[in-house]
């Protein structure tokens, strides 16, 4: 079976959707492990609890970005994996991470990617005023938040919204939308081919969403 790896930093609600349909089989694949930076993240625990392979890196004991990265490597490595998932791993990877992974790793960025890369999506798009919001699935490039997307869900900005309720009605559609591109890609159906996405060996279509 497809081996994935998950790299997480936070409460790993992303990483449990994607734990739970492997666990039920819609996903068929197996998780080889789970990485984190850091130590005290409840998703550490929700792993742990679930049995899961849990590796902790902290990246304060590192003292550069490169160091980390070679740590994370190993780590990633050891678990042998076909997919690396990053789901909410709010760390910047370097060049030689990414270009090593590249084709096989996925990001979920909580924006209508390319709209709002980087941080504090949410209140961005509240502060633009905005109709729309959504998150986006797609592969990881060199360029941070940047690469081919694969999948992206749209959520209407409603009136009252805050940061909080905004970001709620966007992480429904995160656990809708980035289990079904981690099925697609452990089918072989989901693949990067000279840079784009392909589906079925088709392009993916431009969302037309700017
Ligand atoms: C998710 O909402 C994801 O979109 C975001 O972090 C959250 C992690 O939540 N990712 C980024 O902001 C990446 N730049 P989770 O730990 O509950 O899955």
């Amino acid at each position: 079976k497809p081996r994935i790896v998950i790299l997480i930093s936070g409460s790993g609600s992303n990483m449990l959707t994607i734990v739970d349909q492997v666990t039920n089989g819609t996903i068929d694949a197996e998780v080889a492990g789970i990485i984190c930076n850091e130590p005290e993240a409840a998703g550490v625990q929700r792993a742990r609890d679930r049995d899961l392979d849990v590796s902790v890196i902290d990246h304060r004991g590192f003292t550069s970005r490169e160091e980390f990265d070679v740590a994370l490597m190993r780590t990633i490595d050891d678990y042998q994996p076909d997919l690396v998932v990053l789901a909410g791993f709010m760390r910047i990877l370097t060049p030689d991470l990414v270009r090593r992974y590249e084709g096989r790793m996925l990001n979920i960025h909580p924006s209508l990617l390319p709209k709002y890369q980087g941080l504090h999506t949410h209140r961005r798009a509240l502060e633009a005023g905005d109709d729309l919001h959504g998150v986006t699935v797609h592969f990881v490039t060199e360029v941070l938040d940047d690469g081919p997307n694969v999948i992206q869900a749209v959520v209407p900005v409603m009136d009252g919204d805050t940061e909080e309720t905004l970001q709620k009605r966007v992480q429904l559609q995160e656990h809708i939308i980035y289990p079904i591109a981690v099925k697609w890609f452990v089918e072989g159906r989901l693949e990067m081919v000279s840079g784009l996405a392909t589906f079925d060996g088709k392009p993916m279509p431009d969302t037309g969403v700017k």
